[in-house]
């Protein structure tokens, strides 16, 4: 047993009152007045409620969630049951930010009408508020827009086009790759994407896609003109077991500290130091003679103080 929410469901007011709910349209308003919007992939209640109260604009649960929380090599193995299993812890805690989910390799990648049918699950059964696809899928952007489903590109770099890069590559380094990505951009906008995410590409053309859009972009190695960034939640914390990429910035060593304090339970348990008596629920007195005379006098430092 753990608990998961405050006595009398009352919870920490999110960092910033003014925007109550992060929506679709909020984050067009935000590129129009020059705000940046912060994002952060999410995969489980604890951690995507400690996201939404640290006032973190969108999260995605991303299908990084197949390498950084399952342990795959990258990102393809993960299933749209899987997916749909951790929106819904993260749904179940987040209150402010924009919640979109991650449709995973192969189930947008058939015809238009099956990646609808699985965008609608992430929607009616995980209560996600927007999908987000990798790559130039025109046409299924603009038939998930026209079913009110409110879709992020995501162009560059995209994971789940391993096996096509070779590799994890940054992309768009020539002058016909910058183009066709720049083209690639604006039909997604024009079909109704409502945001770009642009991933592992050179500053300079993440800065003139984002002045050439009129929805945001939001940066993942894409340098610092996007009108948003996001990174992996375990990058930012210190959660991975490799090497970081360029890009990352490691806001705290988690890894270090949740290790130093396992080994500390550890020790405590092994020396008996853990639980004390403070930690130990007490019988009552007038239950005491049931123990019978021999166990009573193992426990009577503790009964005393119970
Ligand atoms: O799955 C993911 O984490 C992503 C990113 C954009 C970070 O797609």
């Amino acid at each position: 047993m753990s608990l998961t929410s405050f006595p009398g469901g009352v919870r920490p007011a999110p960092h910033d009152a003014s925007i109550p709910k992060v929506t679709m349209p909020a984050l067009a308003e935000m590129k129009r007045q020059g705000r940046p919007i912060s994002a952060l992939t999410a995969y489980d209640y604890a951690t995507s409620r400690l996201v939404d109260e640290a006032g973190i604009d969108l999260i995605l649960v991303g299908d990084s969630l197949a390498m950084v929380v399952l342990g795959h090599d990258n990102t393809l193995a993960v299933t749209v049951d899987e997916m749909l299993h951790h929106t819904r812890a993260v749904r179940r805690a987040v209150r402010r930010a924009l919640v979109v989910a991650d449709m995973p390799f192969g189930s947008y990648h058939g015809t238009v009408a099956e990646g609808l049918a699985n965008a609608v699950r992430f929607v009616k059964e995980a209560g996600a508020e927007a999908v987000k696809i990798e790559g130039p899928r025109v046409e299924l952007v603009r038939a998930l827009t026209e079913a009110e489903i409110p879709v992020i590109g995501h162009l560059g770099l995209t994971p789940q086009s391993i096996h096509r890069m070779g590799g994890y590559r940054v992309q768009a380094r020539t002058t016909e790759t910058v183009k066709q990505l720049q083209a690639d951009a604006q039909a997604l906008a024009d079909a109704g994407a409502g945001a770009l995410v642009l991933e592992g590409i050179p500053r300079e053309v993440a800065a003139a896609i984002t002045a050439e859009l009129p929805i945001p972009t939001i940066g993942i190695g894409a340098g610092p003109e996007c009108d948003g960034q996001i990174l992996v939640f375990h990058d930012l914390l210190g959660l991975t077991f490799a090497p970081a990429a360029k890009f990352v910035r490691r806001y705290a060593d988690l890894g270090g500290l949740m290790r130093s304090a396992v080994e500390h339970y550890r020790e405590d348990v092994e020396h008996r130091a853990f639980p004390s008596d403070e930690e130990s629920y007490h019988l009552p007195e007038a239950a005491r003679g049931a123990l019978g005379p021999g166990r009573t006098i193992q426990k009577t430092r503790a009964l005393r103080k119970a």
